[in-house]
């Protein structure tokens, strides 16, 4: 349904800047501190740009320049820009892991929306956990918003050879320990993996996040696959900036087109681009900031039903530029026109249909036609079972294909510094059939739920040419890792999951094709270890740590803080924000 467009009285700014009281004439005097007349703001919608830069975020290092390009959009459009820093989230530097500062972040933004004259917003990022951060505050303040993100650097490159990010690293990381790759080589891909602005290459988190922004509706069409770097980058930024003006005039917000069904157009896309696993944690917390319902469940029924169409590492062979330059998600979206609902609208006021109308693929080795696709189905899956009764996760194209069906004794690590010291020890009695099991990981325990989840392999079985093994734990994974690992095991072990109940020689079998992940260990046994297990000692005895033991929920309910979700839509209009003064 359309609305009839805001007049500037009925801005939300005009209560701190066009009344006529005491408190406006601060706001006034104080604008006019900083060399602006009226004429610049009053009447005109005041635009919050959300800015993740900081000196210690590579994938955000262009921000400061695509900042002033989103305000040249936004004057020319008659809006009045405001930048507004907020925390980055720096994948490669923050410890111990970025995600445990996704919720602050999302915190954060939502505050800072709420509490000053703002009308619309730009969110800029990028950078793996920013993206889900940001739209998670941005969901639940639901002004009207835009999403800018940071693109994809540039190719790696070395000694010839094409380097993508993370996934690159693990592989030639395992190639220096099995003594292939010289220390001098190691060396020299330190300098030329990461070459330009912008995130990962990869088809990781942040590529696999900022698509799932653009297929939810929130991006300008074909803005998540252009390269940071390239020109045509700078230019969205302008069109963001203006169109963001023209969004609060016509109040366009997040929960005028979020639905189920833009979900699901979010989720199939993540499979046909076979993204990261830490999707599905940021989706269900997405959806359920949304007042939206949706379950781990739902990720493997369509699973069930998309290919994956992106030949993109670590699953495929290429990388995202590759991936612009083939026609970009426009192209795969179309691509799977009949899997995905086009009525859906996008902040551009155009439905997803309208949009990648004319969307076409230039290179169908890089986006493969739906007749010839990487994988023909499911992309990833949902295992459950005595060891995850309430889910776990596992990608089944970044795993070698004889150990989709394995039974294995256990080598249990209780956390990652006793896996750190262990691991590579020549005793260690692990042969390529154990299953090594990883326990205290999770978002309580680690905490954080850190990418752990692709666990080592022991440098003897490295040697010996093994690739891949069964891994287990309750943390995640990055998406530029492979292997046969299983993720997200829920509950996770430090709050009392029949993970903790895991001892070394058990056997554990793994189905995926049945979608099972079981510990062939007797009820009475595992009744008689679950009451002998006592609870480890909380991490924290204050601070944000604290909160998050006390608030955070468990991986297949997204790892928001409790306090924040939102009700369900049919009960929100008794929770509305509450109006400030
Ligand atoms: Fe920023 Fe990978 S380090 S996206």
């Amino acid at each position: 349904m359309t609305k009839a467009r805001k007049t500037p009285e009925q801005l939300r700014s005009h209560r701190w800047y066009g009344v006529d009281d005491l408190r406006s004439f601060g706001h006034r005097s104080r604008t006019a501190q900083m060399g602006y007349t009226a004429s610049d703001y009053m009447g005109k919608p005041v635009i919050a740009i959300v800015n993740t830069w900081s000196e210690i975020n590579p994938c955000h290092s262009h921000f400061k320049e695509r900042a002033e390009e989103v305000k040249r959009g936004i004057w020319q459009a008659g809006g009045f820009p405001v930048e507004m820093p907020v925390m980055t989230l720096s994948e490669p530097f923050q410890k111990p892991t970025t995600m445990l500062y996704r919720n602050f972040l999302a915190m954060e933004v939502e505050e800072v929306l709420r509490s000053y004259p703002f009308d619309g917003a730009v969110l800029m990022g990028g950078c793996d956990k920013t993206t889900p951060g940001l739209l998670m505050g941005a969901f639940s303040m639901d002004l009207p918003t835009i999403y800018l993100p940071a693109g994809p650097m540039l190719r790696g490159n070395w000694n010839g050879r094409v380097l993508g990010s993370g996934t690159d690293t693990w592989k030639y990381a395992a190639e220096l320990k099995a003594g292939k790759i010289t220390n001098m080589e190691w060396k020299s891909i330190e300098t030329g993996i990461a070459r330009s602005a912008g995130h990962c290459m990869t088809m990781g988190t942040a590529s696999t996040m900022t698509s799932a922004a653009e297929a939810l509706g929130l991006t300008l069409p074909g803005f998540s696959s252009i390269p940071a770097v390239d020109s045509r980058h700078a230019q969205y930024a302008s069109l963001t900036g203006k169109r963001i003006v023209e969004m609060v005039w016509e109040d366009l917000k997040p929960s005028d087109f979020l639905t189920d069904k833009s979900f699901d157009n979010a989720i199939t896309t993540v499979l046909a681009l076979g993204g990261s696993t830490n999707s599905i944690v940021h989706l269900i917390a997405l959806a359920r900031r949304a007042g939206l319902t949706l379950t781990l469940d739902r990720f493997d029924e369509l699973a069930r039903r998309t290919p994956v169409l992106a030949n993109i590492r670590p699953a495929g062979e290429f990388l995202m530029e590759d991936f612009y330059y083939a026609g970009g998600l426009s192209a795969l979206m179309a691509e799977l026109e009949d899997l995905v609902d086009t009525t859906q609208r996008t902040v551009n006021g155009m439905s997803v249909g309208e949009n990648i109308r004319d969307a076409q693929i230039y290179n169908d080795a890089v986006i493969r036609r739906r007749s010839n696709p990487l994988v023909e189905h499911d992309g990833l899956a949902v295992l459950r079972g005595n060891l995850a009764p309430d889910g776990a996760v596992i990608k089944p194209p970044a795993m070698e294909s004889h150990l989709k069906l394995h039974t294995g004794p256990a080598i249990v690590f209780r956390d990652y510094n006793d896996m750190a010291a262990r691991i590579d020890d020549p005793k260690l009695p692990v042969t390529a059939e154990s299953v090594i099991v990883l326990q205290n990981a999770g978002p309580v325990g680690a905490p954080g739920m850190p990418e752990w989840g692709q666990l080592p392999i022991p440098e003897k079985l490295l040697k010996a040419g093994v690739r891949d093994m069964v891994r287990i734990s309750d943390a995640r994974m990055s998406g530029t890792s492979y292997g046969a690992c299983v993720l997200h095991v829920s509950p996770e072990s430090f709050v009392g999951g029949p993970l903790a109940l895991v001892r070394d020689g058990d056997l554990i079998e793994l189905d995926v094709a049945a979608r099972r992940l079981s510990l062939l260990v007797s009820e009475e046994e595992l009744a008689r270890r679950k009451a002998a297990w006592t609870a480890p000692k909380p991490r924290f005895a204050r601070g944000y740590g604290v909160l998050n033991q006390l608030h955070v929920l468990q991986a297949d309910k997204g790892c928001d803080f409790d306090f924040l979700e939102e009700p369900p839509r049919e009960q929100a209009a008794s929770t509305a924000d509450p109006e400030i003064h």
